[in-house]
């Protein structure tokens, strides 16, 4: 069998590379010509661990190719359309600008009996008009969404969770069936269904874990005043099995690339259905999120006596969340951005995302070195919890630092060894 996979960012290139792994024939597609270079040469254009050795190996074998041309997509069967579906500007609404242009990029190169599948996450009803698009061509139309995680993608496109069909022929299920085989055969659940279900699981599964987060961030702010410790409070309800502890970190929130904006463009497809109440919840969701971002950068106002003007702040973390490079919409870097902004001297450092960080905030400073990072601070805010970071030694550390103060956003570490090595130790 041989695919197409339109969009090769975090979600097309992993879901290329892993389909190749699994034995398809495969053409990576995609506009961006430094992007396809660097594919084509078995570099992945970003960070992901596993990704250079599937890649590495798939492209050796010959199995996977890629190309700045949609028309190579002609001699294959099944076309997967993996574009971003980023925030509109200005708007909370999904900007589908990408997926319009991919399939209609598509639309002269599809033949009788092709299946097109899209993977981008779309508000619901996206899939009813595609599918109008396809039809006349004789190709026709799944919805098949994507539910990997950054920093486990690899791994979650082989072994997913789950598969979702929204499909409207018994056709489209055969040639899923047939690229998802080994994942069939390891037991994974299929749900088929139709189209509207399909791209609301999707939205629904994040919103459902962004209400998760949210929730264990307001028991923080509750917490907080209360001198209540919000870990023990997730433990304790999360043996729960109802409840379960999973997404129940309390720290700065969440970021990157999916659960913001997903929620946001949820809100505003309900309020265009006529159901904007159904999901006002998810505005609250949102908001919660984001005053922890405030939280921190009040915190380290605090710790530093009023303001922060001129003293040094070391920031531990840019990626949006460990064991990626992402920095679309992290809390790390907008908190680092606002210190920034009121003064502080800051110096930024991340293992994997500083070079995507400098490309958005110029106006940092970066220290690939950690601890180069720390020396002379006069404040440490750990924002993004890299097992480098969570491992720092706080005697040690304290040696590099001017001033022992310590922000912990993720709940990191342990507040009575930090306290004992005569830091002061907020967290959230
Ligand atoms: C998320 C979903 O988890 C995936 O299932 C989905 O496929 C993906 O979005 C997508 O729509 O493409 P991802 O954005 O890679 O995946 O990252 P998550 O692991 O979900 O983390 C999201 C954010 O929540 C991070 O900023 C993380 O730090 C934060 N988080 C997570 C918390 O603040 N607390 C937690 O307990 C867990």
């Amino acid at each position: 069998m041989r695919i197409s996979v339109i969009g090769c960012g975090y979600l097309g290139a992993v879901h290329a590379s892993a389909m190749a792994e699994l034995g398809l024939d495969v053409i990576g597609i995609d506009v961006d010509e430094s992007k396809i270079a660097r594919l084509q040469a078995a570099e992945p254009p970003f960070f992901e661990p596993g990704l250079p050795e599937i890649l590495a190996t798939a492209t050796a074998s010959g199995r996977l190719t890629f190309s700045t041309d949609i028309a190579d997509a002609k001699g294959a069967t099944v076309h997967f359309v993996a574009v971003g579906t980023p925030q509109k500007p200005g708007s909370h609404a999904a900007d589908l600008r990408f997926v319009d242009a991919a399939v209609e990029a598509l639309l002269p190169h599809l033949n009788p009996g092709d299946l097109v599948v899209g993977k981008s996450t779309v508000p619901v009803g996206t899939a009813e008009r595609l599918a109008a698009l396809v039809e006349p061509t004789g190709a026709s139309l799944a919805w098949n969404p994507e539910f990997l995680r950054e920093g486990f993608a690899v791994k979650d496109t082989i072994e997913p969770d789950r598969l979702v069909y929204g499909v409207r022929d018994d056709h489209a299920v055969e040639v899923l069936d047939q690229v998802y085989r080994v994942a069939l055969e390891a037991g994974t659940p299929r749900i088929v269904t139709d189209y509207a279900t399909a791209e609301l699981v999707k939205v629904a599964a994040n919103a459902f874990l962004a209400t998760k987060i949210s929730f264990i961030n307001a028991m923080a702010e509750i917490a907080e005043v209360t001198g209540a410790d919000v870990t023990q409070l997730a433990d304790a309800i999360g043996h729960d099995a109802r409840i379960g502890r999973r997404f129940l970190g309390a720290g700065v929130g969440f970021g990157g690339g999916c659960l913001p904006k997903d929620i946001r463009a949820f809100t505003a497809r309900a309020e265009e259905l006529g159901k904007g109440e159904s999901v006002a919840f998810l505005k609250e969701v949102d908001s919660i999120n984001l005053r922890r971002r405030d939280r921190v950068v009040d915190l380290a106002i605090d710790a530093l006596g009023g303001s922060v003007n001129d003293r040094k702040i070391a920031v531990l973390g840019v990626a949006f969340k460990p064991h990626s490079d992402d920095v679309r919409d992290s809390p790390a870097l907008d908190v680092a951005v606002r210190l920034k902004g009121l003064g502080a001297r800051v110096v930024a450092t991340d293992p994997e995302g500083i070079e995507n960080a400098r490309a958005r905030h110029p106006q940092l400073d970066y220290n690939a070195s950690l601890d180069e990072t720390l020396r002379d601070a006069d404040l440490v805010v750990l924002v993004t919890e890299w097992p480098e970071f969570r491992g720092l030694d706080p005697v040690a550390t304290g040696e590099i630092v001017a001033g022992k103060r310590v922000i912990d956003g993720r709940n990191s570490y342990d507040p009575a060894a930090w306290r004992a090595a005569g830091w002061e130790y907020r967290g959230l």
